[in-house]
């Protein structure tokens, strides 16, 4: 399980002397293998919430338990191997290294933990397939279409087998058809790859799709 406990976070202002309360006591919690959706105005501190739930951002206050444990009582070299273990992120823009090909991206977070290369190669070319690219094992991002580009960016977050992944309007910049195709594509893998998911959308259609359905507001949770 994963779970938030009275976060709260707020950032400096750059223009003047107050800060800008973002998150104001949230408590969350994920179970394994479902799907949680949240939705909220421009500006309401979802990626916020989504990067303080993986571990890319310490909150002011509070902590984030994993099975029970607080992250956040980590290091932050601590906090990098967990997140590469337990976590995989999907960003609205891919974040795909251009001078790779769709499989060293995919195996890239493998690299780190030392396991043999055959194996991870292996692993990365099945998930390549599982998603419909394997004809495009070879290319690089800028050979593939946009909706081509985020199935590799599925494909990289599941490479180390995490129990979360936290995707950050990962429709955000695709077409309708792409949109419906990739969210069938997270709906099975959630059930195949036994993985929870957090959707941050602005897209209702997309969240009442979800198990459970949030709303950040006023930096609270609804
Ligand atoms: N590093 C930062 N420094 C200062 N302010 C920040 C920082 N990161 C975010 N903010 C502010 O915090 C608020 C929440 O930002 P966040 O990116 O979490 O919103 P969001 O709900 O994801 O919006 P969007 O739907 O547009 O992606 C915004 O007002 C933003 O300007
Ligand atoms: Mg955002």
């Amino acid at each position: 399980m994963l779970e938030t406990q009275h976060i709260s976070k707020s950032f400096a202002s750059v223009d003047s002397n107050e800060r800008i309360q973002v998150l104001t006591d949230i408590t969350l919690q994920v179970r394994p293998s479902s799907v949680t959706s949240i939705v909220g105005a421009s500006g309401s501190g979802k990626s916020t919430l989504l990067h303080i739930l993986g571990g890319l951002d310490r909150p002011d206050e509070g902590n984030v338990l994993y099975d029970g444990k607080p992250i956040f009582d980590m290091n932050d070299e601590q906090l990098a191997k967990f997140r590469n273990q337990n976590i995989g992120f999907i960003f609205q823009f891919h974040h795909l290294l251009p001078e790779f090909s769709a499989l060293e991206n995919v195996f890239m977070p493998a690299l780190i933990r030392n396991e043999p290369m055959d194996k991870i190669s292996d692993r990365a070319r099945q998930l390549l397939t599982r998603l419909g690219l394997e004809q495009r094992i070879d290319h690089r991002p800028s050979q593939l279409s946009g909706g081509e580009q985020q199935r590799v960016a599925v494909a990289r977050a599941l490479m180390n087998n995490p129990g979360y992944i936290l995707a950050d309007e990962p429709t955000g910049n695709l077409d309708k058809k792409n949109t419906q195709a990739l969210l069938e594509l997270l709906f099975e893998i959630r059930d195949e790859e036994q993985v929870a998911l957090v959707l941050v959308t602005h897209d209702s259609g997309i969240a009442d799709k979800a198990d459970h359905k949030f709303e950040l507001s006023d930096g609270k949770l609804v």
